[in-house]
Parts: structure tokens; sequence; C-alpha cells
């Protein structure tokens, strides 16, 4: 049976060659080093998230798992984003005048980016702070005015309730061109970038599982530990 690219991502090496990339794409160009447990771990979770073992991977420290997920953004802004924005681009100086759809993709795509970087802005700007700050304060350096103010002005529930699957959206994309090839057949340039976008969605579906699953209980154990001393 032939493998479609999602196979191939998900199996080979390709996959472990996405996950690694990111930690290669730093701002100061210095390649972030992490265990080669949790990056097997991780690699396990793209590979298959039923069933997955989170206590093994919440042995690792809150510090980790945030850069971890820090290099992920940025692998997400400075690289994947730019990549499926290229295709979009070649889409367009192709079939730009001919094709009405493009109109309708070029504008969801746009206003999709948007609402990813602002997501990942707000975790960057308030999330990972807070916990940068609960785990100060867990070791002890924080005075106990300070933790009752940070206690008081933000909270992990605040970032739950508003940590929406950002990844659902892109759904859409599918559809537009869907609804695009009932008529026509799909010329090859909207296959690549369905399936670069389709692989994304994938991306940021285990990219949320850990932020959730993995991320969220760690922090909200410091935040009690926290509240009850
Ligand atoms: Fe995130
Ligand atoms: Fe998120």
């Amino acid at each position: 049976m032939k493998k479609n690219t999602y196979d191939e991502l998900i199996t080979g090496s390709l996959l472990h060659q996405s996950v690694t990339e990111r930690l290669d794409v730093t701002a100061t160009n210095a390649p972030i080093e992490l265990d080669h447990e949790l990056i097997d771990l991780i690699l396990d979770l793209y590979d298959d998230d039923r069933d997955f073992p989170f206590q093994k991977i919440r042995k690792f420290s809150i510090t980790e798992i945030l850069t971890y997920l820090q290099a992920t953004h940025r692998y997400y802004l400075t690289k994947k984003l730019p990549e499926i924005e290229q295709s979009l681009l070649h889409i367009f100086s192709r079939y730009g005048k001919t094709h009405e759809l493009l109109a309708e993709l070029c504008l969801f795509f746009n206003a999709y980016k948007n609402d990813l970087i602002e997501h990942i802005k707000m975790e960057e700007r308030e999330f990972f702070p807070y916990i940068k700050k609960l785990l100060k304060a867990t070791q002890g350096e924080l005075s106990a005015e300070e933790i009752s103010d940070m206690l008081a002005k933000a909270s992990i529930a605040q970032f739950t309730d508003h940590h929406d699957s950002i990844e659902d959206e892109l759904m859409e994309v599918s559809q537009i061109i869907k609804r695009y090839s009932e008529f026509e057949t799909m010329p090859l340039p909207y296959s690549i970038f369905l399936n670069q976008v389709q692989i994304f969605e994938l991306e940021l579906r285990k990219h949320a599982i850990i932020e959730d699953h993995v991320l969220v209980p760690m922090a909200k154990e410091l935040e009690e530990k926290l509240k009850t001393a």
C-alpha cells in the first residue's frame, strides 16, 4: 500500500527531523539541548496520542517542558507559517487571476495566521511568565506578599478557560478547497498546500496536548502548593 505524506510524517524519519529541527531554530543560534528521553516521548506522542503515558513525561522539569514549547512556538513563527505562506503565494502567482477560491483562501489564511500569532503571543507574554513566576515562588525566590499578589492577579484556570483549540479552525482550509474541487479537479499546488496545512494541524494538535495535559497539570500543582502553604 502506498503511504501518504501523513503516514510518512508520523512513522518515518521526517517526524524525527521535524521535532529535532525546532530545537535548532533559536534566537541565539545555539541549539537547544533537551533530554533524549524527553524527545523520544514527544515522538511517541506524535505517533499515537491514545493511552499516552503522561506520567512518564511529567518526570521532566517544568523548565524543560517550557523550553520545548517555546522552541516549538519559534519554529511555527519562523519556519512553518512562512513555508505555508510561500505555498499560498506560489498558488497565487499561478492562479491568482482565474480562481475566485484563492481570494477566499488567502483571506482565511491571513486571518488564521493572525489568530495563531495572537494565541502564541498570549502564551509567551502571560501564561508562560506566570508559570515561571510560580516556579520561582516555590523555590523561595519571592516574598509572601509578592506571592499573594501574583495569585490574586492570575491563575492557571484563567488561562485554561481561554485556551481555545486553534488547530480546529484550520479544517476550514480543506473545506474551502473541497468546495472548489467539487467542480474542477484540484491543481497540484492546491494539494501540496492542503497537505502542508493538514500536517500543521496535526502539529498544533500535539502541541496543545502537551500544553493541556502536561504543562497545565504541572503548573496547577505548583499553584496548589503555594495556595496551601
Ligand atoms: Fe502554544
Ligand atoms: Fe496553546
